[in-house]
């Protein structure tokens, strides 16, 4: 079929592929010339700005955002509802927070249009193995889009979860045990290198992927990273968080529902990015003050 697509980084370029090379006719603008110029070397149409991107579709189009959550998604998709007529579907692909689908979902219905929100899974590997697709809207929108979906997706490897927002919240619970099964393996991988052993970390993972209980694409991912720099001596143990944690907890919170291994995950990575901080100061200052124990200046 025929979809508009906004948005060509490491996700969007790899999915207008996917999608080029599955039959779909695909018209794509992004505002980085190179990022559009490797779409079109690699099937896309260009539309030369996204304001002429639906002149280049025909009725009912359909409209696939995949740019950074928060302000580049929202100004785009503002920008896109101007352009469009009624009876045409955007689709939010990127990491938005659910609460702002419900409300883009109703501004965009006042005007005549559709709004589904599709959490995307897969990363850069989604180009050869598929994209893990959680989608959020009416029934009548998703089911039109459903060549799109089954196209970017594995092998039963989209849903349609519920109505607007559903695609994203599932998405961010997705990313809060996400949280959780990284912080797992890096402890247990922490200990193993501090053991007596003198262990094989590399192997060791590639092993657990072998039949074992733990095995999964991230082990496989800990695998790789790990055969390039078995010690990590390279990286410095800084970790972001792009937010999907923090909602996740948030939820949580707001319905009393106990999360304390994603909730010690997030607060993990905040963690990273303390050196030498105030409240390890204070821990040893007070066992300083209590018990006279030795502190280091
Ligand atoms: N990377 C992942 O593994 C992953 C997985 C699932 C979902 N996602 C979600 O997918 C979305 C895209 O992620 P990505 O990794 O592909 O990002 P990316 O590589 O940074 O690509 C984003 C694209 O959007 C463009 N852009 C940035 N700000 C814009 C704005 N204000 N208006 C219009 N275009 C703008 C960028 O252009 P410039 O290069 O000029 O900035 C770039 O071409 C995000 O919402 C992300 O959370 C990412």
């Amino acid at each position: 079929m025929e979809l508009g697509f906004v948005g060509l980084g490491r996700m969007g370029g790899n999915m207008v592929t996917r999608l080029a090379r599955g039959g779909h006719r695909i018209v794509a603008w992004d505002r980085a010339a190179d990022a559009a110029a490797r779409a079109r070397d690699n099937g896309a149409e260009l539309a030369g700005s996204l304001a002429q991107l639906p002149k280049a579709l025909k009725p009912p189009r359909a409209v696939w955002v995949m740019v950074p959550a928060g302000e580049a998604t929202e100004s785009t998709i503002q920008a896109l509802a101007g352009v469009l007529e009624r009876g045409d579907t955007v689709i939010d692909g990127g990491n938005t927070k659910w609460t702002d689908d419900v409300r883009r979902g109703r501004e965009l219905a006042s005007r005549g249009l559709h709004y589904v929100d599709a959490g995307t899974s897969g990363g850069v590997w989604g180009l050869q193995n598929g994209y893990c697709l959680m989608v959020g809207g009416d029934k009548s929108a998703v089911d039109r889009l459903a060549p799109i979906f089954t196209t970017l997706a594995p092998p039963n490897g989209w849903l349609h979860v519920g109505g607007v927002g559903a695609g994203h919240y599932v998405k961010m619970v997705h990313n809060g045990i996400e949280y959780a099964m990284m912080q797992g393996y890096a402890e247990g991988f922490e200990l193993m290198s501090a053991s007596e052993y003198g262990l094989d970390l590399p192997k060791i993972a590639e092993l657990w992927n072998q039949g074992s209980v733990v095995r999964s694409w991230l082990l496989e991912l800990t695998a790789a990273a790990l055969a390039d720099d078995p010690r990590l001596e390279g990286l410095k143990g800084y970790v972001e968080d792009s937010g999907e944690g923090r909602w996740t907890v948030e939820d949580a919170i707001e319905k009393a529902v106990p999360l304390p291994t994603i909730t010690a995950s997030l607060f993990a990575r905040f963690r990273s990015r303390r050196d030498n901080s105030f409240a390890d100061r204070l821990l040893a200052a007070l066992r300083n003050q209590f018990g006279g124990h030795a502190v280091r200046r």
